[in-house]
């Protein structure tokens, strides 16, 4: 049986692609920063039917002790890691880059750029131990070197995470590793993140007409974890992309904004309004 790790996995993203690893009989170790928000992830976890198993620790990104204690906890459980995703993130408040603190942007480039880096370095040295095994990091807006108005520092460390996750996927390939690195670009998506910087610290307000782009491009992350899970299961290739948001999908979504009306914002069914 396999065996899947995720950072920050208590909600979102990290929670949503944990549900389906669990699903296909991966054994699923998810972590995050606080113990109750990881065993009540764990219990919903617990509920889905299958052959394999989940466990839950917690694990600060920013602090490789910790990094490498995920890691110990895994392979003392598992025997191995299949799977590592560098999930874990944080938004940067809506400010122009010298508006921000020099805390605010300490924290933005530690957990989305050196937690990101930090983690791939200490797994790629357990698994190239078993010549096998994939990391995952996560892109997001900058990656392609996008540009807007609060959303630089945030912008520089994705865009970074994209060299440096191509980086090492070249390093791994010419040492032989056996291990290979991928990159999970999921587009926009519905979670706490949107709404909330530097890990619920701040609230972001959102105006109208980010709400407008949101409900054209955005998806819930259960849809996104759909599409990058089954991508992850299916990849035998080194640096592969696997991406949900292409410039095509955001076209046609563009081009028929007006026939297909959402509103994420009122959807009474959902995480943002609770
Ligand atoms: N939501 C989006 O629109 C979007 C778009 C592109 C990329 N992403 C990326 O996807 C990933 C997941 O985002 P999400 O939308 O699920 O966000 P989220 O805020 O719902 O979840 C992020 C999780 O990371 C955890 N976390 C924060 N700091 C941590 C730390 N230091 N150590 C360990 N865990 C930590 C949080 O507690 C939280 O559980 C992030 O890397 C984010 O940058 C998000």
């Amino acid at each position: 049986m396999k065996t899947v790790v995720i950072t920050g996995s208590a909600r979102g993203l990290g929670f949503e692609m944990a549900k389906l690893f669990k699903k296909n009989n991966f054994n699923v170790v998810i972590s995050d920063l606080k113990l109750e928000n990881v065993q009540k992830a764990k219990s919903e976890l617990d509920t889905i039917e299958s052959e394999s198993k989940v466990s839950c620790t917690t694990c600060n990104v920013t602090n490789s002790e910790d990094i490498a204690a995920l890691i110990k906890f895994a392979v003392d459980e598992y025997k191995s890691i299949d799977i590592w995703i560098n999930n874990a993130g944080v938004n940067q408040p809506e400010k122009a880059i010298w508006e921000l603190t020099e805390d605010e942007i300490n924290m933005v480039l530690d957990v989305d750029l050196k937690g990101t880096i930090m983690a791939s370095r200490l797994v790629m040295q357990e698994m190239e131990k078993n010549h096998s095994g994939a990391i995952y990091n996560i892109e997001g807006y900058g990656s392609n070197d996008a540009k807007m108005l609060g959303l630089s520092i945030y912008g520089t460390s994705k865009r970074a995470v994209t060299y440096f996750t191509e980086a090492l996927a070249k390093e791994s390939e010419e040492r032989n590793t056996g291990v290979i690195i991928g990159r999970l670009s999921p587009g926009i998506m519905i979670t706490d993140f949107i709404k909330t910087a530097l890990g619920d610290k701040e609230k972001i307000n959102l105006s109208e007409k980010t709400k407008k782009v949101y409900n054209i491009l955005g998806d819930y992350p259960d849809v996104v974890a759909n599409f990058l899970v089954n991508g992850m299961i299916n990849n035998d290739k080194n640096d592969a992309k696997i991406e949900w948001l292409t410039n095509r999908k955001a076209a046609w979504r563009f081009m028929t904004a007006g026939f297909n009306k959402r509103d994420f914002f009122n959807d009474d069914t959902k995480m943002l309004n609770k």
